[in-house]
């Protein structure tokens, strides 16, 4: 399976190809929807998440409500583009360019993007390098969350923190029912004291013209055992998760299960303990976990556990206090550019992060099971799983 996206920010549309998708996935244009929804919810966007829905067509790949098994095609029209028909045009225009940026914003991809790729306005390189690909991604991963819905895989997130607060409940829902409790929450967290911090910290941000970021848990559970393998680099599972967050506008850092805490503690308290299975006689699973430090993977390999990561977003790179910066073309010290914006889409990166992973689980259980139907996929995944019962 393998995803292309196009499209600049406040281009015509978004596109994306997705390829390598069994056939006869029931999918519906109300599921994409509501999940592109999501992404667009949260305290903190900014004024472009509250004025336009994201709707996506599906232009290829889907007949009557079931995948046929060729490339999906997704569009998803920019419903502001009558105000930007003349500055993102195909084509050549009439009279001086509008809205030509030329003070790189810190942090975001401007500077380094001009002088790559020797434009002068760098309106050419913010455009493509916006989060608002995401969308496309999301709309992506819906179709993958669909498929892994079939085998029996869920995925859900939550915020854990925005700035220097923190939400210190624990997660003992069941992962199916985790959406359901924190989408209605302004920032996506468990704890209602926290919610309200956090709140509070985004609006003193907005005040004095600051951003913030922040950390997302996500977490899988079903995950049949032995999706990936230690075998090669480049087939651990692990690897495949990292390359895709960091593949992400403005995450900088993801950690599994103890992750970064692991190399603070003692082996005794890293490593994930066995102990005999319920029934070692009636089923062929032998063994228990004591714990779930490893988060649900190890040397590459999915455990069968609930697959728990955490993920870091910096904060928004286009402060409405701009940072120091330098004109491109005169080198004067300068107030960098400010582009209608976010304060903070923490919450929004935790919808995208749930996409992300979807993108990536599907990937591996059709590398372990494949098929070219789902009526073949779900029979092998079956067998599967009554041989390696969790
Ligand atoms: C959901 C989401 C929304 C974002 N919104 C903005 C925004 O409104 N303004 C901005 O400057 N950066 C925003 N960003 C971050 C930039 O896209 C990102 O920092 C930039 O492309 C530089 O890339 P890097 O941070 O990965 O190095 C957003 C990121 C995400 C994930």
């Amino acid at each position: 399976m393998r995803f292309l996206t196009s499209g600049e920010s406040h281009g015509p549309a978004l596109m994306g190809i997705l390829e390598g998708l069994p056939a006869g996935l029931p999918i519906s244009l109300d599921y994409l929807n509501a999940h592109l929804r999501r992404r667009q919810k949260g305290h903190g966007r900014g004024r472009r998440m509250q004025i336009e829905t994201d709707e996506v067509q599906i232009t290829a790949g889907v007949r009557h409500g079931h995948t046929l098994g060729s490339p999906i095609g997704l569009l998803m029209p920019n419903r502001d583009w009558k105000n930007w028909e003349e500055t993102m045009a195909a084509g050549p225009i009439e009279g001086p360019v509008k809205r030509v940026v030329t003070v790189p914003r810190p942090g975001h991809a401007d500077l380094v993007g001009g002088i790559k790729y020797g434009h002068e306005d760098l309106r050419n390189v913010l455009e493509r390098a916006s989060a608002r690909e995401t969308a496309m991604r999301v709309a992506l991963g819906t179709v993958a969350r669909r498929l892994l819905e079939e085998v029996g895989i869920v995925i859900a997130s939550r915020v854990v923190s925005i700035g220097a607060i923190s939400d210190p409940t624990p997660m003992d829902l069941p992962v199916a029912n985790l959406n359901q409790r924190v989408d209605d929450s302004p920032v996506r967290c468990l704890g209602s004291e926290a919610e309200a911090e956090m709140v509070a910290a985004i609006d003193a941000a907005k005040e004095v013209g600051d951003t913030l970021g922040g950390i997302v848990e996500i977490y899988a559970d079903g995950l049949p055992i032995g999706l990936g393998t230690y075998s090669q680099w480049d087939r651990k599972l692990e690897a495949a998760i990292g390359e895709a967050f960091l593949s992400m506008n403005a995450f900088k850092g993801i950690e599994l299960g103890l992750g970064f805490e692991s190399a603070r503690v003692p082996g005794s308290l890293a490593h994930d303990e066995l102990s005999p299975g319920p029934d070692p006689i009636h089923s062929p699973r032998r063994v228990n976990y004591l714990s779930n430090r490893g988060g649900g993977i190890v040397a590459g390999m999915s455990t069968g556990q609930p697959l728990v990561l955490r993920a870091a977003m910096k904060p928004i790179a286009t402060l409405m206090q701009p940072l120091k910066s330098v004109h491109s073309l005169s080198g004067e010290a300068v107030e960098a550019h400010i582009e209608r914006s976010d304060t903070c889409a923490v919450p929004a990166a935790a919808v995208i992060g749930e996409s992300l992973l979807a993108l990536v689980l599907a990937e591996f259980v059709l590398e372990k099971f494949g098929g070219d139907s789902l009526a073949e996929l779900l029979p092998r995944v079956a067998l599967w799983r009554e041989l390696n019962p969790f």
